[in-house]
């Protein structure tokens, strides 16, 4: 299995059986658009392009722009199933994208690469057009032998020990941006409750609001006896 980073909270999953997109947010994002424009010759920078990426799933953990802008120009051209809370599920289900699956928190549905479980956030959603977005979350994908934590936007909270309690997560991407989700050091506490050392980082940098210390991030996170891997945006790691 395969993750690539995309920028910001934005992660592309190739799993045995599936293409797994987690909230795209590509087109709008300068810092991603910089590295593509710059590395066209490179065979990955067609994943930063929304007219050439592919996928069969889009995960949309909450309704901010920073997370779906590019969502819906996605799904048309793929005809890939978006999966989120029932709201936004039926949001892109009223503009016409026919294969969407909506969820609610604490519910889990096996899909054919593996099982999904929506999981709580604590932060807010509300769609680009200002309509309801129902509660933000996050997902816990078992899928070829690994457990996967994608934590979407989130403020650190207690919810999270139940996650280290019901699942063994092999890897766990975290916001640490702060600012609009937890900072380096509550996202450090989120590894301890959720009893994973394996950390990427998400949701940082894009904005002047939640750029972080590389070096002194990473730092904080060895101390506490956690890796804390920040990828390159392109870049791709084996899972
Ligand atoms: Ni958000
Ligand atoms: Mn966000």
């Amino acid at each position: 299995m395969k993750i690539t980073y995309l920028g910001h909270s934005t992660f592309l999953l190739e799993t045995a059986k599936a293409k797994i997109l987690f909230d795209p947010f590509i087109s709008p994002n300068s810092l991603a658009q910089e590295i593509r424009t710059s590395s066209l010759d490179k065979d990955w920078a067609s994943m930063l392009d929304v007219e050439q990426i592919e996928c069969d799933y889009v995960l949309l953990s909450h309704g901010h722009e920073d997370h779906v802008a590019d969502a819906e120009a996605i799904l048309k051209r793929t005809g890939a199933t978006v999966v989120s809370n029932f709201e936004i599920a039926s949001w892109f289900g009223a503009k016409g994208i026919e294969k969407y699956h909506p969820m609610n928190i604490g519910g889990s549905w096996d899909f054919d690469f593996g099982r999904v479980k929506y999981v709580t956030a604590v932060h807010t959603s509300s769609m680009p057009d200002g309509s309801y977005g129902g509660n933000p979350g996050g997902f816990v994908l078992q899928v070829d032998g690994k457990t996967i934590y994608y934590a979407g936007d989130t403020a650190l909270t207690y919810d999270m020990k139940l996650l280290g309690e019901e699942f063994n997560i092999d890897v766990a991407l975290l916001p640490i941006g702060d600012n609009f989700t937890m900072g380096p050091k509550d996202a450090v506490r989120a590894a301890e409750f959720i009893s994973c050392n394996n950390i990427i980082g998400m949701h940082y940098d894009t904005f002047g609001y939640i750029k972080i210390d590389h070096d002194q991030t990473q730092s904080l996170f060895s101390d506490n006896g956690k890796t804390l891997t920040l990828m390159e945006i392109g870049e791709t790691k084996e899972l």
